[in-house]
């Protein structure tokens, strides 16, 4: 058993030598250093963004218990689970244990034998545990989804909002909230409500760069999601998204006929099923739930590779945090969308048809015009997303669909005038189908029913393909100018708001239809995936895979408790040979050195001596760059910056600046990443380099550097030359 931490003991130290992870992310230092000074914070990070170890370190250095409340009983055995991997005295209390066992763990409560208790808000509330907890030296309450407190977000807990009590019952033992909400009227509810007023409040940035957003235009969907999962990295892990318990089933079906693992996941199914299938995804590889937003939270799986959606979701918060469930390990993921026109009719109807007061008609409205413009935009998609989540200013992402593959636009305001008026000379009743046979000049059955084909706008669109026309009609529909009927029959009108552009006092840019895409193959893809492994790690990442489940099996936890994807590429990367050397991988902590580390090496070394058919064994100078390359890629996508990533590499800065530009001339790392300049020192570099006549993307020179004074070195200066 782990001695309790003496007061020299640093943050840090516990980082690094319980949790083997070598620096603070972000925040962190600061918020532990609040908690363990005794007083209380309002944390807000994102998904994946590191909230647990800014209480769990504070529970190690300071006296007593540290009490966590967490809504779910399955995100409490997870986390204890995981803590006792890492050797450290934690337990829960809830309804899923015996009497025998909820005893024991209030008998080790009693003794002083906890580190760190988990409970939910009830039976925190109950007056048997509060008594419980007058007895026992505490020395932190963090309330973990502290969200929960607040009616207006999506995971309102009543008991949540009685935990208002810890500060009157236990005024001196610090409270710290931690959520990965940062809307400001759910910041507001949990100050009000565990009487945080004075606390410090550490919000970070709600970026999730690891993850890449990409929407496609719907024609055949579970065709396209086909494609999407094929695209994938083999026997990745995913979540895909649909709007009903009827097309959960359908494309669950679909999928496994298709021969992929997939599992269903809805409120109508059994609660032992819902068990059954949430712990297989848990526990097993590479399965893809799909499922309504019933599932999700409480899914703590790091190494969800990708999030589908097949619908429309409610809204942009929904859809940020639905996709914010891929990657919260931090490898390069997906958040993947299908949407098209039918789409965009159903979800305005729906709106046009809800009953509620005007004024919550009005809030939805803005809701829905805020998802549909980030569906239709031709700008940057991570920008939308965080300027709607209040982070201004931040740079085109390099690690979306449209920064990837921008769509030009064109003044579509002719077009637009002819489905206008096609929808209002035919009555502003019929929907897109009609609308564009009528463009076309199709005389179809129904044109000639009504006679629509004597009709002035009959054919008048012969110059645009009827792909393009059902294009126009989407965005029409998006953008308010054509609203769905009531009736529901999918007819479409002219709106108030298309009176200008059909006057001709308002021009219109559409974006164009995409060009049709050649497939692209596993190896050519730009993006980094989290299985790009040059192939003689991949041999030695599958040989730790077996491992890692084998020792997950024996001990009943999900493989990544054991140890986490991101550790174990690492560790496939280096390929260590001694325990020095791999307790310098991240992940790898005391604790697990101890019990896995001679496993681990043993597997590798028997890799090493396995004779291979391949008649490469060495890797070739030109390989060997590479595998520096992938390492420092590696490095970059756990979040690491180019300081830390030379440190952790025992390289310079300057060989990092380097291999970093290589990744971004090859896409696989964005701006950045590469770029740590403030835009003021950008400009001076540029125009000092213009006075020496330097051209863009030229290597640096040492009189630039001269010119300069020595301020910058040679990696920023190349960074500053290639971005010019
Ligand atoms: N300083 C660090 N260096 C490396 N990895 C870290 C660091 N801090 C946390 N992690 C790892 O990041 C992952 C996510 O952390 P954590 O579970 O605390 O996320 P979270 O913020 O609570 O997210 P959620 O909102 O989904 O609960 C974990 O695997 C954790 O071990
Ligand atoms: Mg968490
Ligand atoms: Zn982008």
């Amino acid at each position: 058993m782990p001695q309790p931490h003496s007061s020299q003991t640093s943050a840090l130290q516990i980082l690094s030598q319980t949790f083997g992870y070598d620096h603070f992310r972000g925040q962190q230092a600061q918020i532990i250093e609040t908690a363990v000074q005794g007083k209380n914070a309002l944390v807000l990070m994102p998904t994946g963004g590191g909230k647990s170890v800014c209480y769990q370190i504070p529970a190690l250095l300071r006296a007593g218990i540290t009490i966590v409340v967490s809504p779910l009983i399955a995100l409490m055995k997870d986390q204890v689970d995981t803590l006792r991997e890492l050797g450290i005295r934690a337990a829960y209390l809830n309804s899923s244990l015996s009497m025998s066992e909820q005893r024991d763990v209030e008998s080790a409560l009693q003794q002083g034998n906890l580190d760190l208790l988990y409970v939910a808000p009830e039976r925190l509330l109950s007056e048997h545990f509060l008594n419980r907890l007058d007895q026992t030296q505490l020395a932190l309450f963090a309330i973990d989804e502290a969200h929960c407190v607040s009616q207006w977000g999506h995971d309102f807990r009543p008991e949540y909002q009685q935990l208002g009590l810890l500060a009157t019952r236990y005024p001196h033992i610090p409270r710290m909230a931690l959520t990965a909400t940062a809307d400001k009227r759910t910041r507001a509810d949990i100050i009000q409500v565990l009487s945080l007023q004075n606390a410090p409040v550490f919000l970070s940035s709600f970026d999730r760069p690891n993850i890449r957003y990409s929407i496609v235009e719907k024609d055949n969907g579970r065709k396209q999601l086909i494609d999407f999962i094929q695209q994938q990295p083999e026997g990745s892990a995913g979540i895909v998204y649909c709007l009903s318990r009827k097309r959960v089933e359908e494309t669950a079906e679909f999928l496994q006929s298709k021969n992929l693992p997939a599992l269903a996941y809805h409120a109508g199914l059994p609660q032992a099923e819902r068990i059954r299938v949430q712990d297989e995804f848990l526990l097993e590889e590479g399965r893809i739930v799909c499922a309504t937003v019933a599932f999700g939270m409480g899914i703590d799986k790091p190494n969800v590779r990708f999030v589908a959606h097949l619908d429309l979701p409610k809204s942009l918060e929904g859809y940020y945090q639905e996709t914010g469930r891929a990657g919260r390990d931090g490898l390069p993921s997906e958040a993947w969308m299908a949407y098209g026109l039918g789409d965009v009719v159903s979800v305005r109807r729906m709106l046009a048809m809800s009953d509620a007061p005007p004024e919550v008609k009005r809030i939805e409205a803005g809701k829905l015009d805020a998802l549909l413009a980030y569906c239709e935009t031709a700008s940057c998609r991570r920008q939308i997303l965080l300027t709607y989540f209040g982070e201004m200013g931040s740079l085109p992402c390099g690690n979306c669909d449209i920064c990837q593959n921008p769509p030009s636009t064109w003044n579509a305001t002719v077009a637009a005038q002819k489905v206008l008026s096609a929808a209002i000379r035919t009555g502003n009743r019929f929907g897109a189908a009609h609308l564009v046979d009528v463009l076309l000049g199709s005389e179809t059955d129904k044109v000639k029913q009504f006679g629509h084909h004597e009709l002035p706008t009959f054919g008048i669109g012969q110059d645009l393909s009827e792909a393009t026309w059902r294009n126009v009609i989407r965005q029409l529909v998006a953008l308010g100018y054509l609203l769905p009927d009531l009736e529901g029959f999918g007819g479409l009108m002219s709106s108030e708001k298309a009176r200008d552009l059909l006057k001709g006092k308002e021009t219109l840019w559409l974006r164009e239809l995409p060009a049709v895409k050649v497939k692209t193959s596993r190896q050519d893809r730009t993006s980094p995936k989290a299985s790009d492994l040059p192939a003689d790690a991949q041999l030695r990442f599958d040989a730790l895979r077996a491992l890692r489940l084998s020792f997950a099996q024996a001990q009943k936890v999900p493989p990544y408790i054991i140890f986490n994807d991101a550790t174990l590429r690492e560790m496939a990367l280096l390929d260590p040979d001694t325990t020095e050397k791999l307790k310098m991988i991240s992940g790898v902590g005391e604790q697990k050195l101890a019990r896995y580390g001679q496993g681990f090496l043993d597997r590798l070394s028997e890799v090493r001596s396995a004779p291979t058919d391949q008649p490469m064994s060495y890797p070739e100078p030109a390989q060997e760059k590479v595998d520096t390359l992938t390492a420092t890629l590696e490095l970059v996508n756990r979040g690491m910056d180019r300081a830390q990533i030379a440190e952790h590499r025992g390289l310079s800065v300057d060989t990092i600046g380097g291999h970093l530009l290589k990744l971004y001339h090859a896409s696989k790392v964005t701006k950045h990443e590469i770029l740590f300049l403030e835009s003021h020192e950008l400009l001076e570099i540029q125009k000092t380099a213009q006075e020496l006549n330097l051209k863009p993307k030229q290597t640096a020179t040492k009189a630039l550097k001269e010119a300069l004074n020595h301020q910058y070195g040679y990696a920023d200066l190349n960074v500053a030359l290639w971005l010019w």
